[in-house]
């Protein structure tokens, strides 16, 4: 049967604005966070420590993670590289994730780094985060397809997640990061993970929602027995080294179809939907979300 609650994973201020051409004034995202905390998500992914050439988006990364005080170190934070970790710690994060790639291409434009060079970029990274008493998440991009070499292996991307997993990650999330997804292929991945001695329980899914499939991926992993789930306030989010990456699944959306199932989040989703409403208005472009839509009225 279904469980009594899941966990969501909020990314918008993380995968959300990493993707949008406008900068968000600090002050701004500080609030964004705030706000979708007082919702009542259990876990908001801030920002990223990444190269600020890179990720101009969030080359604010140290600014917000001090402006958010105290309670600001517990919100998770991206790191690819030691330098990024040491960011991070420096602030007195307190957990950190990983990002890897299943697809080499993707590794390449991503993190400059070819799969098997990933490994060597994380393994000192996570060694370090765990000796500084840190937890540590691990992604893993294109697991369902990729834009420049098309369908990915489910043993490729097993592979690729076992190995972060191995290096010490307490936690594996699958990312559909450009949305070509379907369920079939969801409930697939997550038998041969479950195979190789992975449960659901250690994985995170993580869609997009560029074909319209991702809150029906998210049934698909409920149904199967995965427990936390990535999404983004409002729909916000790409990915701006993957082409034809859309907007994650909207937050809104996922609680609209959790709560209809008897599934408890913990979020308010009037106070969601409000704070969707004013980041579109910060952002200047309406929230793809249907349930925003419909609820904001
Ligand atoms: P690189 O250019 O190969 O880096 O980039 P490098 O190691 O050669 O270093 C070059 C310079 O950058 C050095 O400075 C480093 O100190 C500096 P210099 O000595 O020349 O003055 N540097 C840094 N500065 C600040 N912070 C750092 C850092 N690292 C090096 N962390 C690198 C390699 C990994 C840094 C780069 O490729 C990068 O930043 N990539 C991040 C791209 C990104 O953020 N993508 C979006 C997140 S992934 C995603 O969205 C997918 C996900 O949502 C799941 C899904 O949907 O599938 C998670
Ligand atoms: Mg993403």
């Amino acid at each position: 049967g279904l469980p009594e609650a899941v966990t969501i994973w909020e990314v918008g201020p993380r995968d959300g604005l990493q993707n949008e051409s406008a900068i968000v004034p600090v002050e701004a995202k500080a609030e964004f966070v705030e706000r979708l905390v007082a919702a009542g998500l259990p876990v908001v992914e801030a920002t990223s420590f990444v190269h600020p050439k890179w990720v101009p988006q969030l080359a604010d990364a140290a600014e917000l993670v001090q402006r958010l005080g105290p309670d600001g170190r517990r919100h998770p934070v991206l790191v690819p590289n030691e330098r990024g970790l040491q960011r991070a710690i420096d602030l007195g994060c307190e957990h950190v994730a990983i990002f890897g790639s299943a697809t080499d291409t993707f590794a390449q434009r991503n993190l400059n780094s070819s799969v098997e060079e990933q490994f060597a970029m994380f393994e000192p990274t996570v060694t370090r985060a765990r000796s500084e008493g840190m937890d540590v998440r691990a992604y893993v991009s294109m697991c369902f397809g990729d834009p420049w070499e098309g369908d990915v292996p489910v043993e490729q991307v097993v592979a690729v997640g076992t190995r972060l997993l191995d290096l010490g990650a307490s936690q594996l999330s699958l990312g559909d990061t450009i949305g070509v997804g379907t369920a079939g292929h969801v409930t697939a991945l997550l038998d041969a993970f479950n195979a190789a001695g992975v449960p659901d329980d250690v994985l995170a899914v993580h869609f997009h929602d560029t074909y319209g499939q991702a809150l029906a991926n998210a049934g698909a992993a409920l149904r199967h027995g995965v427990r936390t789930f990535d999404s983004s306030a409002g729909g916000l989010g790409g990915c701006p080294y993957a082409e034809s990456a859309t907007g994650n699944l909207a937050t809104e959306d996922l609680v609209w179809m959790l709560h209809g199932l008897g599934v408890g989040t913990g979020v308010d989703l009037e106070a969601l939907v409000a704070t969707s409403v004013w980041m579109a208005e910060v952002l200047g472009r309406p929230s793809p979300s249907r349930v925003v839509a419909a609820l904001a009225g």
